[in-house]
């Protein structure tokens, strides 16, 4: 077989095969109910569920909807989050094991149930979920985690073979999960929030939110969305008030591939439970089956060059399952907190009008769910059972504290390394479409040669908290290690905690 290219540059399978709604900017001061800042699944359901309320709702997004971390995904409605289910039992207890089950189990309900009522064609479909290992010393954990379930009363199946015809030790089943595709499914949503009198604002950069006797969020521009109650959905939360979030949390990279294949998918949805991951679903393009591969996570800024990233689950791939046709690559970033439980709820102790939703580690669709449902119920002023095991404000001893410990001692190596680091690269010597790190009068500098040879330069100092970015040549970006901020090459933000783009540097 000859080599087949892989795509030059990345764009999810997703946004490439529905339209989307175009919104407008915000061009004056509004007052709301609730205002939503992110337009991923927790913005857009959050905001189908208020405005069906009756609530007025405003919802501004930074770019585009549907174009951060939902748009990226693997689209997985699952409550097999991955080997969890034992740790759980083993740090909270079995009661929130099962509360974190049970909050899966209703999100992945909800979306049935939504896509039910307004018979939303969303490729919804109903498939197992299947945890494999093909490590020996993983078959004890995975033992460990069918007991788990057992003990949560988790329907399962522990097995040695699984359709799929891949080297497999062993494998747990979880039955009656589902897959979707899931802009098809947001967009609806999003068309429905807007009947019920929902507003939705495009390319609007909330900046900060003030705190009078109700929030109101001001934008880049200068206006403002006073409200009663203001969700943060956007993947990072950008309002951190003394919470800091950015020291409770870690962002990680993965990689998806998306292939044609003579062999035809046999059904289900599977993740190894060991390293590096391969997690592997099927999709529909145009009537013809998507192989979707998924892996090689690594945390942002500190992996090798991401194309190898992406050569590793080519390479895979055509060793154990074929490929007639390379169609897609993208990657995505997920937030994982220091417990493993996403943050839901009020930001602050003391400013309960502001709610954030963040940290759903791999799980966006189930955690992004439900975080709507609680945030929603709490505005709504209904009970919820989750409320509790999310709180953000919770703090876990074990295993807490020393993983906190870990990512900030790791943070701080990362900002000595990247400072001291010494460069000799040469811009001549940089070929079109590379980038380098040199120092120019002194400074680190970030120096990006586009195609048409024209050099883009970035001071490289992250304007979150002061790291060095490194060069992300899968994605074109600049990623920060410490916190997972991520630049464009032109240094405009692509993904926070920062909120201020990397400083030019004049190209004299
Ligand atoms: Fe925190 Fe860069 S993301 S220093």
């Amino acid at each position: 077989m000859t080599d087949l290219q892989m795509p030059q540059f990345p764009k999810p399978y997703w946004r490439d095969s529905v339209s989307i709604p175009e919104f407008p900017k915000l061009d004056e001061s509004i007052k709301a109910d609730v205002g939503i800042i992110g337009g991923g699944i927790t913005g857009i359901t959050a905001a189908y569920l208020l405005a069906k309320q009756n609530l007025k709702v405003v919802l501004l997004d930074a770019g585009v909807i549907l174009n951060g971390t939902t748009g990226h995904t693997t689209a997985k409605i699952t409550a097999q989050h991955g080997l969890i289910y034992d740790e759980l039992i083993q740090h909270f207890g079995p009661e929130k094991a099962l509360n974190y089950y049970n909050a899966a189990e209703e999100a992945k309900e909800l979306i049935e149930q939504t896509v039910d009522s307004l018979k939303i064609d969303c490729e919804y479909k109903k498939e197992d979920a299947i945890l494999y290992t093909n490590s020996e010393s993983y078959i004890t954990k995975l033992e460990n985690e069918k007991k788990a379930y057992d003990q949560l009363k988790i329907e399962n199946e522990f097995t040695d073979k699984t359709p799929l015809n891949i080297p497999i030790k062993s494998a747990l089943i979880m039955k009656d999960q589902a897959q979707f595709h899931p802009l098809k499914y947001l967009k609806v949503l999003a068309e429905e929030s807007v009947k019920q009198g929902a507003q939705f604002f495009e390319q609007t950069t909330a900046v900060d939110i003030e705190y009078n006797k109700h929030p109101s969020i001001v934008t880049r521009d200068g206006h403002r969305v006073t409200c009663r109650y203001v969700i943060s959905a956007s993947h990072f939360p950008f309002y951190d008030k003394e919470s800091f979030y950015f020291s409770r949390m870690y962002a990680e990279r993965s990689y998806i591939i998306a292939v044609k294949s003579e062999k035809k998918f046999p059904g289900g949805m599977y993740i190894n439970a060991e390293e590096p991951t391969r997690s592997i679903r099927a999709a529909n393009l145009d009537k013809e089956e998507l192989w979707l591969i998924v892996g090689e996570n690594h945390k942002t800024g500190q992996g090798k060059s991401t194309m190898i990233h992406y050569n590793e689950l080519q390479e895979f791939t055509k060793k154990h399952i074929g490929i007639s046709d390379f169609v897609y690559r993208w990657s995505a970033q997920d937030l994982t907190t220091l417990d493993k439980l996403p943050y839901i709820g009020p930001a602050t102790k003391s400013e309960d009008a502001i709610l954030v939703a963040t940290g759903f580690r791999k799980w966006g669709m189930t955690n992004g769910t439900i975080a709507a449902k609680i945030l929603s119920d709490r505005i709504l002023e209904r009970d919820n059972p989750y409320q509790e095991l999310f709180s953000p404000a919770r703090f876990q001893a074990d295993p807490s504290i020393r993983k906190f410990a870990r990512i900030n001692a790791d943070v701080a190596k990362h900002m000595v390394k990247g400072k001291l680091e010494y460069t000799k690269n040469s811009i001549d010597e940089l070929s079109a479409d590379d980038a380098t790190v040199t120092r120019i009068n002194g400074n680190r500098t970030g120096v990006y040669k586009d195609q048409d040879n024209k050099i883009h330069m970035v001071d490289t100092t992250c304007t979150h908290l002061g790291c060095e970015v490194e060069w992300n040549s899968g994605e074109r970006t600049w990623d920060c290690p410490c916190h997972g901020s991520r630049f464009n090459y032109t240094g405009e933000v692509v993904e926070g905690p920062a909120k201020r783009p990397l400083k030019k540097v004049e190209n004299k």
